[in-house]
């Protein structure tokens, strides 16, 4: 049945309507790009401060970081602070974005399934280092980009390591898509700052650090190198400790790592 004029007119209405409101979100869209980058920018940056249990209460984080931050990229495979000028620009650390980069082929090398414990199937060849230096310009610690599968999602974070490449400084996810309240408690501070003085590696080098289901008994010797798993999220438990045993194991920055504990 042809429509009447009434119906043309409320279908002509509606179609106005939504190309109004699509011109309106489109344009609001474009014209928030860079304020949303920048939030994006500023997050990442607050992460990395937490991470480094680094003040910055009060104060412009981003004037915090440069300050307080050097930022070097590592070879993965070797463990070698890349030569900055031979980089291609993807990778120098003005521009290095893990999502960017790891989607890149040309950035990027196959991990065995054996190898794959976190999930990934893919690691960059390059990886960004945040070194946080004290007064004298010397390290204090470095701040490692991590992420790994947790049941929903890729969990994507920061693990601070001390200066005595043993001791964990600091631990965030600033992106994941665990359930709140169950997988998602691993935003949950009280738990995060548990990390905090674990040992990672043993005086061999050996990774020692576990999280595991279930609470830790203080009184067991293993203590000072476990983590309570998160209650109800035995796989988010699991992915947690599987991206740290894949990025602090010789796959991840165990080469990096192992240059350090030599002096280069
Ligand atoms: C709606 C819903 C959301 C869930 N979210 C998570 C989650 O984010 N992480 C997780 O490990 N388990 C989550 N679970 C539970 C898992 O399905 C699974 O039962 C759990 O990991 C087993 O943990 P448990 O052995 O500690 O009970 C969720 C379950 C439901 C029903």
């Amino acid at each position: 049945m042809p429509a009447d004029g009434g119906t043309k007119k409320t279908i002509l209405v509606a179609l106005g309507v939504c190309l109004v409101s699509s011109i309106f979100v489109s344009s609001a869209a474009v014209g928030l790009s860079a304020i949303i980058d920048q939030n994006k920018k500023i997050d990442r940056i607050t992460n990395i401060l937490q991470a480094g249990d680094i003040e910055y209460a009060n104060q412009d984080p981003e004037q915090i970081f440069t300050e307080k931050i050097k930022s070097v990229i590592v070879e993965i495979e070797s463990g070698n602070v890349a030569d900055e000028a031979n980089l291609a620009d993807e990778l120098k650390p003005e521009n290095f974005s893990i999502m960017d980069v790891t989607k890149n082929p040309q950035f990027t090398s196959s991990i065995s399934a054996s190898n794959d414990v976190a999930g990934i199937k893919t690691k960059p060849t390059h990886m960004i280092v945040y070194e946080v230096l004290d007064k004298e310009e010397n390290v204090e610690k470095y701040i490692l980009p991590i992420y790994g599968k947790g049941l929903w999602s890729t969990m994507y974070g920061f693990i601070a390591l001390d200066k005595d490449l043993q001791t964990v400084r600091g631990i965030t996810f600033y992106q994941h898509g665990e359930t709140p309240g169950l997988g998602g408690e691993v935003d949950n501070p009280r738990w995060k700052a548990s990390w905090k003085g674990k040992t990672l590696y043993d005086d061999s080098g050996e990774l020692v650090l576990e999280v595991i289901k279930g609470q830790v008994d203080q009184s067991s010797d293993k203590a000072n190198r476990q983590i309570d798993g998160l209650s109800g999220s035995t796989i988010t438990t699991r992915g947690v400790d599987n991206t740290i045993e894949f990025w602090l194991g010789e796959n991840g920055y165990g080469p990096f790592i192992e240059k350090l504990r030599g002096g280069a």
